[in-house]
């Protein structure tokens, strides 16, 4: 962890203005926020921030808008197609938190909410062509923005994206204390886990998440893997795991219901075998469809969290340390009240993933001093 320049480290920033980055990268229907988890994990180093006497600009992304903004041409009012992705709702949360008010603003070219006189919000800053282009001239626009740069957004921390990476090119730049307790908490079961380790796997992101059921292979004893992942790619993901020589873990590929909803309750019975006997066990990825607010009602037929709920059950009662991460698992789990039953809660589901397949996170790196 001593690689990075970590922002308790910093003796002052009285008169200066520090650009935050933060994973707003939530829940949210109807403009109501189904879980604010990763929200949470960001109050310490907010509070770290204004202790110091720095002024916050908030950065944060919403789902996978269309870009809509032309590099240096933020504007408001954003595009009806955009509309559910606006972080005018996380505005409002933190509205509520810190006693301030939501202002529309504008600082530099770029829209945004005032929420008190030190903190400012800016909008999803996916909704800016540069971003995921990481294209430096916004990227230094972005940098701007601030007297020095602080990640404290793990989940997003394995995109190379401008908020990410880019504009620690033109910052003094730091982790935040969330982003460290990450890095401190995952490296020690990278480097030295309690094995057997199982690893289970599920969700949606199928392009981000299939790599990694090859790479994860080197750290797990078993990988599991479950969900639209597993109903979309089972032939490849049994294929590439006969690809790699002197294969160390077994993989075991869920089946699904006949609504291709849920995992079958055989499937459910062999994960809990292998969940049995693991004496450490990192979850990321529903193994059905899981219901965050009324999303999916329309399509369900049946209860469709049966699978990931009972292997949640399970999970919990088994003695391994136990580590899990990812907006809808961590949802879920929250709405379940089992999520204090887990040693670690990860805000990051394909970064965390990442992490522990022993890839480098671009987002980390940009951080090295
Ligand atoms: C996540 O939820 O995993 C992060 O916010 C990253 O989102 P992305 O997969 O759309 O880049």
């Amino acid at each position: 962890m001593s690689k990075f320049r970590t922002v308790d480290s910093v003796s002052s920033l009285s008169g200066k203005t520090a650009l935050l980055r933060i994973d707003t990268d939530i829940d949210i229907e109807n403009g109501r926020i189904l879980d604010d988890t990763r929200l949470q994990s960001a109050l310490p180093t907010i509070e770290l921030l204004l202790k110091k006497g720095a002024d916050v600009n908030i950065v944060g992304h919403l789902g996978r808008p269309k870009a809509q903004f032309p590099i240096s041409n933020f504007q408001f009012p954003i595009s009806n197609e955009n509309k559910e992705f606006t972080l005018e709702p996380i505005a409002h949360w933190l509205a509520k938190k810190f006693d301030g008010k939501v202002e529309e603003t504008k600082i530099g070219e770029l829209p945004g909410w005032r929420i008190t006189p030190k903190i400012i919000l800016l909008e999803n800053i996916r909704f800016s062509e540069g971003e995921e282009e990481n294209d430096l001239e916004f990227a230094r626009e972005l940098s701007l923005l601030g007297d020095i740069f602080v990640n404290d957004a793990f989940a997003v921390s394995h995109r190379e994206h401008a908020s990410i990476v880019g504009v620690t090119k033109y910052l003094p730049s730091y982790a935040g204390l969330h982003l460290e307790r990450e890095i401190e908490v995952l490296s020690n079961v990278l480097k030295n886990p309690k094995r057997p380790l199982a690893v289970l796997i599920g969700g949606a992101k199928i392009e981000t998440k299939l790599p990694l059921v090859e790479a994860m292979h080197h750290l797990a004893d078993y990988v599991l893997v479950g969900g639209e992942i597993a109903e979309q790619d089972r032939v490849l993901i049994k294929v590439q795991h006969e690809k790699i020589a002197g294969k160390k873990s077994a993989v075991l590929v869920s089946d699904s219901t006949k609504d291709g909803f849920d995992i079958t309750p055989h499937s459910i019975e062999n994960f809990k075998q292998i969940l049995a006997q693991a004496k450490t066990i990192v979850w990321n990825g529903p193994v059905g469809k899981i219901d965050q607010g009324s999303k999916i009602k329309d399509q369900r037929s049946g209860n469709t969290e049966r699978g990931t709920m009972e292997l949640a059950e399970f999970i919990v009662r088994t003695k391994a340390y136990k580590v899990v991460g990812g907006g809808d698992t961590v949802s879920f789990l929250r709405r379940m009240n089992l999520l204090n039953k887990f040693d670690f809660v990860s805000t990051g589901g394909g970064a965390m993933l990442e992490f522990l397949s022993g890839h480098k996170l671009p987002g980390l790196q940009a951080l090295e001093a």
